[in-house]
């Protein structure tokens, strides 16, 4: 990774790394947000599906409803501009439960949690690290491997992100939904997304939205759009092709050395030891 791409690129708030994309001052004056008590926060670290679950998400509601850009993503009159939405608001965050504004926990705000196995996450963050100019450059996948590992990359560790939400997992008002289940049975994870955000929502209607949100046809709707900003989750990028990749599970094998694996593994265990999963 060059140096000085870093330094331009990237900032590090409360030990965690953030882009210049967010500022300081946002990131000081997150704790003042005014959450509303209808808000729904899509929580991921980054390359774990979150568009693919905003997608369904917009889907299930036929009242207006608008996904902001990330709550961290931009400059201080970010928080403003989420104030004056009057619609009812669906707000995406790569931010650790730490770092997430006092308010959306204080109303018990919904909050959706979705993760990703972390050999697959750290594959398609590494694919995001080189094709977005937005992100500092790496020349390898060893080389990024190496920083994924140790949470030198952007929103820090895969491994501090997860732990800090999966302490809360048990609370009424979060979700945590996993990547790997919408591969295996998607109208069943959306089912369970229903009930939780308490929308009546028919089966058919979920079969519907579904289909909707598969893969392919997500890929395709993003090739007739045009690159308008808002039409991505992802503050980083407007290019929606660097989004919808591979779609695949345990694409990490096509990456990962048996050695990589050994010392992937040998860190999981250490870091994950107090985790339920
Ligand atoms: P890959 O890079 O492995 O393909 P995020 O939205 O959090 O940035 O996550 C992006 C990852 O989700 C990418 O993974 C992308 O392909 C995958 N993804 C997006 N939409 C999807 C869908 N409808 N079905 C399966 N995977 C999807």
């Amino acid at each position: 990774m060059s140096n000085s791409s870093e330094a331009e690129l990237l900032h590090t708030f409360k030990g965690i790394s953030f882009t210049t994309r967010s500022s300081p001052e946002l990131l000081k004056s997150l704790d003042t947000f005014d959450a509303r008590e209808d808000d729904i926060l899509l929580v991921s670290y980054p390359k774990s599906g979150t568009h693919w679950l905003a997608g369904v998400i917009t889907k299930l509601y036929n009242t207006q409803v608008t996904i902001t850009s990330p709550i961290e993503f931009g400059d201080i009159s970010q928080l403003e501009e989420l104030n004056k939405l009057s619609s009812k608001r669906i707000i995406p965050t790569h931010l650790d439960y730490n770092m997430l504004p006092p308010n959306f926990k204080n109303k018990k705000c919904k909050m959706i949690y979705i993760s990703r196995n972390p050999k697959d996450t750290a594959v398609s963050m590494f694919h995001y690290y080189r094709d977005n100019p937005n992100l500092p450059t790496v020349d390898t996948w060893t080389a990024f491997f190496d920083l994924f590992l140790k949470g030198n990359v952007v929103c820090g560790s895969w491994f501090d992100h997860f732990l800090s939400w999966e302490e809360h997992e048990g609370e009424k008002n979060i979700l945590f939904l996993f990547y790997e289940d919408m591969k295996k049975d998607l109208p069943k994870v959306v089912k369970k997304i229903t009930l939780f955000l308490s929308l009546n929502v028919s089966d058919n209607d979920i079969q519907d939205i579904c289909k909707k949100s598969s893969f392919s046809e997500m890929k395709n709707d993003t090739e007739k759009e045009n690159n308008d900003p808002s039409h991505t989750v992802c503050a980083l990028t407007s290019n929606r092709k660097l989004i919808f990749r591979k779609g695949a599970v345990g694409d990490w094998k096509n990456y990962f050395t048996p050695k990589q694996n050994i010392r992937f593994q040998e860190v999981f265990n250490e870091k994950m030891k107090l985790s339920k999963m």
